[in-house]
């Protein structure tokens, strides 16, 4: 007999089980996971995810980025899908959930509606999306970036990793490049995802309804000065790179703590060349992250971060170029996929509140061509991007619970 949408429960075990062996994939010594882009790891977590969406009876295709979609047909299969997932890349130190969780939850629905028999309206899809992360490819959610027409896909197959090989190169590498990209019409996205930081832990509140994202910024900057012996040469005549950069990491960060509330200042990555004990170094390349909720805001850091980087340079006799490589404006999602998060939250009895993502998702490029929302579920100590990243089994369920009754609310035909 079918069972209704309204008490129909996802397998909280089955779900928890499927993302610790997804973890086993690149999993390192610290109980994390390094799982870069476009990797023999990536290959086999997305070979993996396959198996299972194969047997639970859904087909498997991917695009022309390696994004996969896992298709549940429904009743009328000419409806637009009602799609969820998040992605399988990882940081290079990262953790078991960040992303994988999206991409299971999305799973664990498709077996749950499997287990009682129900056929929705609008088909399902579970999508994984290629390089959310950033890390191996910069900038991040490429993959979900070229489906909703942010990026080319020749601009997309052409970004580089360190060692100069193309996402192109990659995607063929691991045998994920298939045809064409974007260009689909979803009848809604949702994604589930651990918090990332600490609020809903501070609040005891095991749902949090994400009403949008803040803004972001990306700089690539490099300082140049002059490569000199560190012995023979004096103090006062010296163009040292790498002092510049250091007063550059400096004011990123005063520029984070100045534009109190809301705003956080990254240096993530810095090289000094040529990296050696008795040269002063010549050249030094950093990475900033500036993000903040209020677009004004932002743009008044980026101007604090080029302002700082001229006196800088000044100051050290330097060059200091600066690129802002990547950005998005503050998202607000979609009010009726908000309301169906809620609603998810209050039919199966969770306490729950409004919360602004303060990372970047592939649901802010989704929520550019389709309406759109993201369910967050506390992670302990609000840590992530790190290898000890933790969330309670039954958050983790519960997260998936909200997600099924929104996914069912607009898929329809229960
Ligand atoms: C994505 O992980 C981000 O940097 O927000
Ligand atoms: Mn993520
Ligand atoms: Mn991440």
């Amino acid at each position: 007999m079918e069972q209704s949408g309204n008490n129909l429960r996802i397998n909280g075990a089955r779900l928890w089980d499927s993302l610790m062996e997804m973890a086993r994939i690149g999993a390192t010594e610290k109980g994390g996971v390094r799982r870069l882009a476009l990797t023999d790891l990536d290959r086999e977590s997305r070979d993996l995810f396959r198996r299972w969406c194969e047997a639970a009876g859904c087909t498997v295709t991917h695009d022309a980025m390696g994004n996969m979609f896992s298709r549940r047909p429904g009743r009328n299969n000419s409806l637009p899908p009602i799609v969820t997932g998040s992605h399988l890349d990882s940081q290079p130190t990262g953790g078991k959930f960040d992303g994988a969780y999206g991409v299971l939850a999305g799973l664990e629905v498709v077996r749950a509606l499997n287990d009682a028999g129900l056929e929705t309206e609008a088909p399902i899809e579970v999508a994984v999306w290629t390089n959310e992360e950033g890390s191996r490819f910069a900038p991040a959610m490429v993959g979900s970036g070229v489906h909703a027409g942010i990026f080319t896909l020749e601009q997309a197959h052409a970004i580089t990793d360190i060692d100069g090989k193309t996402m192109g190169e990659e995607l063929d590498r691991i045998g994920y490049r298939g045809e064409g990209c974007g260009g689909r019409n979803f009848g809604a996205y949702f994604e589930a995802h651990i918090e990332q930081g600490p609020i809903l832990e501070a609040e005891k509140l095991p749902i949090g309804i994400v009403t949008g994202a803040q803004a972001q910024r990306w700089y690539e900057i490099n300082v140049t000065g002059q490569e000199s012996h560190a012995g023979p040469t004096p103090m006062a005549v010296r163009k040292d790179a790498l002092v510049g950069a250091s007063a550059l990491v400096l004011a990123v960060n005063r520029i984070g703590h100045d534009f109190q509330p809301g705003a956080c200042a990254t240096v993530g990555m810095i090289e000094s060349s040529p990296n050696s004990r008795n040269v002063i170094p010549g050249k030094v390349f950093l990475t900033v992250d500036l993000r903040h909720p209020d677009d004004a805001r932002l743009a008044d850091m980026d101007r604090a971060l080029r302002k700082a980087a001229t006196e800088i340079a000044e100051t050290y006799d330097l060059i200091a170029e600066v690129e802002q490589i990547w950005s998005f404006a503050a998202t607000h999602f979609d009010p009726d996929c908000i309301a169906a998060v809620r609603a998810g939250a209050e039919a199966a009895g969770l306490p729950h509140m409004n919360i602004v993502s303060g990372a970047g998702h592939d649901a802010v490029y989704m929520a550019q061509v389709a309406p759109t929302a993201m369910i967050f579920v506390p992670c302990e100590d609000g840590i992530s991007h790190n290898e000890i990243e933790n969330a309670a089994p039954d958050d983790i369920a519960a997260g998936c619970q909200v997600l099924l009754h929104a996914m069912l609310e607009r898929a329809g035909g229960h």
